[in-house]
């Protein structure tokens, strides 16, 4: 297990150097915020359910603070599989980013019950699987740090972001992220979300142009948010300068919602 001493130099400050693991890591805001992590000098898991996929994101770092595990969020023998492996490689989680999700825009009258099922299983019933394995060891090392992935979708809502099992899974993560930020509080783990409005990822890539073009009008900023903002914003989340922010939703959405 690292040293909590051990630091490493990031822009000529000093960070704690920690274990972290990021869900959904293969692309898009999950491998950006991996990224973001190791950059700033953490040891960081990247754990994804597309093995292939991850792993040739970690190979193209050539780094040996940065690892590929498989991980299916549905499942907690996977989580905890996916814990121990990274307990073995680098020490216990002390950051975890919740972000692996399904991203569905299904109309609300074609959506069925099993699409429902499914995507609560990855998007929301993962936060309690993952807590629920990795937040009693963060309590009784007396520090952690919980990151979870919203969106606009979940504080806003309404048709034209995503469909309704999407935004409902994205509000439920903001509720649980309270709970739990009051739960482990006096561990020492804070726990918050982060909530971006429209970010230049693969998953927009796959939006039709003109959908594109009409959501990046809507947005004060007139752009989508570049994924290495959201990882910055996560690197911010997860050092110890942020120690007294928890149970927060913080927007990184270009001024599409203000509040
Ligand atoms: N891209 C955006 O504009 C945007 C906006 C708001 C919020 N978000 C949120 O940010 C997060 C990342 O978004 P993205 O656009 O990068 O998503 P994405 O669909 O590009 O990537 C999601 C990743 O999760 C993985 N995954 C899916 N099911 C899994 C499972 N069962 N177990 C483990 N991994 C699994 C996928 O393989 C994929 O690598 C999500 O929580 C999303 O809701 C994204």
């Amino acid at each position: 297990m690292p040293a909590r001493s051990d630091r490493a130099m990031t822009n000529g400050e000093a960070t704690v150097r920690r274990v972290a693991l990021v869900t959904g890591a293969a692309q898009g805001l999950g491998a950006a915020i991996a990224k973001a992590l190791h950059g700033a000098g953490h040891r960081v898991i990247f754990a994804d359910i597309d093995v292939a996929k991850v792993e040739g994101v970690v190979a193209k770092l050539q780094s040996d603070d940065a690892a590929a595990v498989a991980i299916d969020v549905r499942a907690k023998p996977s989580i905890e599989r996916a814990a121990a492996i990274c307990e073995e490689r680098f020490g216990p989680v002390e950051i975890l980013v919740n972000n692996a999700a399904l991203t569905r825009a299904t109309d609300f009258f074609d959506l069925s019950i099993d699409e429902w099922d499914d995507l609560m299983a990855v998007n929301l019933r993962s936060h309690f699987l993952t807590a629920q394995v990795m937040a009693a060891g963060m309590m009784e090392r007396g520090f952690g740090r919980i990151i979870n992935m919203t969106s606009v979708a979940g504080q806003r809502g309404g048709p034209g972001v995503q469909g309704l099992h999407y935004a409902t899974s994205k509000a439920g993560i903001i509720g649980a992220t309270r709970y739990l930020a009051q739960l482990f509080a006096e561990g020492g783990v804070t726990v918050n979300a982060i909530a971006p409005g429209p970010i230049q990822t693969e998953q927009t890539a796959l939006a039709p142009p003109d959908r594109v073009a009409r959501v990046a009008a809507q947005v004060p900023l007139k752009r989508f948010g570049d994924p290495s903002e959201v990882g910055a914003l996560a690197v911010y989340l997860a050092s110890d300068a942020a120690g007294f922010v928890t149970g927060a939703t913080i927007d990184i959405n270009g001024g599409i919602l203000m509040r």
